[in-house]
């Protein structure tokens, strides 16, 4: 078989090396560099630089390919917004959000942030201008991960819960405008068919989530007979996805027209603007705005055009949610150190990357997170000093050479390039669906942003590059329209609270 088939989706993992790797292992331990090990080493820099090359190959994302892919997530959006289940990657939710932020929301607004493993709890007074917060606090709590698998009243308890104690901090000078009762939105980063602003059916969890009893039940209403429970007066205005906060906050702070808006993060998905006569599945009113926002859910966008290879193959068996969310896996922070983890165990298993020493703990899952990938990519020192500091905290791999390094280092180079990428054609296809891309007349150029959030996109700069250098390949040197990738820093809680001001009970 090719190196390449097996670098495809075809790989069946090796079975679990003999005595000849230990006692490799146990020399190294050592010290003792023989010439033997010289030998192995040599010829496994040959393999692992094969592996490799075929690797790349396997995940390689040429421009061609990035418009094929924009396509076929513009095929799915129409058949997504022509009827409930017309398109079973996309489902292209309603969000009964018709007008955005217009900068003169005004009070004391709360809102809770709910979509990976912390969660946020915010107090933000709106000044009544474009863009002035005049006081903004917050609070960060881990979720315990056995509330991640566990039952929604625990989850949501413990999430009432804390909102609870951090409304009490509240200052005397913070007056909150309707007396005792305090407004919150809520950003709820899962898939939710929404029947309202502030109602909507839990569809099923992504992220590692898997709270099987809320499922099919209203979210806001969970959540909201846990805060009775907490003994406070919280009310929810507005449940929105955290793409759509971040599509919010970004009309309140940016001037220029803000159209779309996109985390990537733990997961990955986007909302954006449409035509609300474009969305057939419509059943109620037109919108006096004539314009929807629609929550995509892109994440589990499956095309077989993917470049997926055996890493990706793994990671999604071993998912809570397996054959769901190929795009998330490909292109988020969930599942990135991952997906290196194996590719580097099957170099250092089938290569004898790291000379025949294969770390056990390399070959246990989640090992590797996406901020070591992350610090690993951007490492530009010329002996690759923080690749050799990641393997040996990591894994302990106590000396590596600068060949070996350099293929690690490339391992991560390829993941992100290929996330990069990806997530630019997925925003592309968007600006095609919204009639925003195409070449320009009299040379004249409007401009059109997109609100960014999430870790991976925040702080995984070579990522970042990647993706805005392959959205200006996809748009062209003569496009009608600018497009501008915009960091809406905590998107989501903000835009959140803007929402719940929007739609205030109270005012
Ligand atoms: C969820 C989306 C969310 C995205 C980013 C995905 O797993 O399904 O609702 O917007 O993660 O947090």
């Amino acid at each position: 078989m090719a190196i390449g088939y097996a670098l495809g989706v075809q790989y069946s993992p090796l079975p679990v090396c003999g005595s000849g790797r230990v006692r490799t292992q146990c020399r190294q331990r050592r010290g003792v560099v023989s010439m033997s090990v010289q030998k192995t080493s040599k010829k496994a820099s040959l393999a692992a630089e094969k592996l490799l090359h075929e690797f790349r190959e396997a995940s390689a994302t040429p421009l061609p390919l990035l418009h094929q892919v924009s396509d076929a997530m513009v095929h799915e959006m129409y058949a997504g917004l022509s009827s409930d289940g017309g398109s079973d990657q996309l489902k292209m939710l309603p969000t009964y959000v018709e007008n955005l932020p217009s900068g003169k929301e005004k009070g004391l607004f709360y809102a809770v942030d709910l979509g990976g493993t912390n969660f946020r709890v915010l107090r933000v007074q709106l000044g009544g201008k474009t863009g002035e917060i005049l006081s903004q606090e917050f609070k960060e709590v881990a979720i315990p991960p056995e509330l991640m698998v566990g039952t929604g009243k625990d989850l949501f308890d413990f999430i009432a819960g804390t909102l609870a104690s951090f409304v009490d901090t509240e200052d005397d000078s913070l007056k909150s405008h309707s007396g005792e009762v305090r407004e919150s939105g809520f950003a709820f980063s899962f898939p939710v068919r929404q029947t309202s602003v502030k109602s909507g059916i839990v569809i099923h969890w992504t992220k590692g989530f898997k709270v099987d009893d809320a499922v099919g039940k209203d979210i806001v209403k969970q959540f909201q007979d846990a805060i009775s429970r907490s003994g406070h007066q919280i009310t929810i205005s507005a449940l929105v996805n955290d793409t759509v906060g971040t599509l919010a906050g970004g009309r309140f702070n940016f001037e220029e027209e803000t159209m779309i808006g996109c985390i990537i993060g733990t997961g990955t998905n986007a909302c954006y603007v449409e035509r609300a006569d474009t969305v057939q599945k419509w059943e109620h009113p037109l919108p006096k705005s004539g314009e929807m926002v629609i929550n995509m859910e892109w994440g589990n966008f499956r095309s077989p055009l993917l470049p997926r290879t055996f890493a990706d193959e793994i990671v999604d068996r071993n998912s809570v949610n397996p054959g769901d969310q190929w795009f998330e896996k490909m292109i988020s922070g969930m599942y990135l150190g991952e997906i290196v983890r194996h590719v580097l165990a099957r170099m250092a298993e089938e290569a004898k990357l790291f000379g025949g020493y294969v770390p056990v703990k390399l070959l246990e899952p989640l090992t590797l997170g996406t901020p070591q990938v992350s610090k690993m990519h951007a490492d530009t020192s010329p002996d690759l000093q923080v690749v050799a500091k990641v393997l040996k905290d990591v894994y302990g791999v106590e000396t590596t050479t600068l060949e070996e390094r350099k293929i690690v280092h490339d391992v991560c180079d390829i993941m992100g390039e290929r996330g990069g990428r990806l997530a630019a054609a997925g925003l592309y296809g968007i600006l095609k669906k919204i009639g925003r891309t195409g070449k320009a007349e009299n040379g004249s150029k409007k401009k059109t942003v997109i609100a960014m959030d999430g870790g991976l996109f925040e702080h995984h700069e070579p990522y970042r590059t990647y993706m805005e250098s392959a959205l200006q390949e996809l748009m062209g040197s003569d496009a009608a329209y600018e497009v501008a990738l915009r960091l809406q820093n905590d998107g989501s809680g903000i835009g959140a609270a803007l929402l719940a001001a929007s739609h205030s009970q109270f005012t």
